[in-house]
């Protein structure tokens, strides 16, 4: 059976490849958008790549994935510091989750190092740049 899966990309993560290059590196969402989709194909997976600067429009989008999708993989960005309402709506859908950060989140600023997402997801990848996506592809594989 093929895997559904949504991948759901947090604020400012449409800004990847300009912003902060040191730390999220030169590569753009599209570009991950890209290795993901074929990635998501070599596995059978069914996948589609969205994001959003909106805490609201990201509920929505967790919301309508209920019986859309097997699984779902998450870079909330700064909202995974703070958004109970993204945890309450990932908690709600009892839709597999994986959390993901470009970033080692526990390695910087201590603000950062605090999921409130990571203990409704099933795991959590970080660190390894893009190719946390295709971990994460590979993870909900697995399931
Ligand atoms: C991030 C880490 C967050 O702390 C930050 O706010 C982001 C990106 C990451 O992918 O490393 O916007 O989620």
């Amino acid at each position: 059976m093929v895997k559904r899966v949504l991948v759901i990309n947090g604020p400012n993560l449409n800004l990847l490849g300009m912003r902060e290059k040191d730390i999220y590196g030169v590569e753009t969402l599209e570009d991950i958008a890209r290795r993901v989709v074929a990635e998501a194909e070599a596995l059978n997976m069914d996948v589609d790549f969205v994001q959003s600067n909106h805490e609201g429009e990201i509920i929505d989008k967790i919301h309508f994935a209920r019986g859309r999708y097997d699984a779902i993989i998450i870079n909330p960005g700064a909202y995974t510091h703070y958004s109970i309402a993204i945890r309450d709506a990932i908690k709600a859908v009892e839709i597999p989750t994986v959390e993901v950060h470009l970033s080692n989140i526990h390695a910087r600023e201590e603000f950062r190092s605090k999921s409130v997402i990571a203990p409704v997801c099933i795991g959590q990848i970080c660190g390894f740049g893009g190719n946390g996506y295709i971990l994460a592809l590979s993870a909900v594989s697995m399931l």
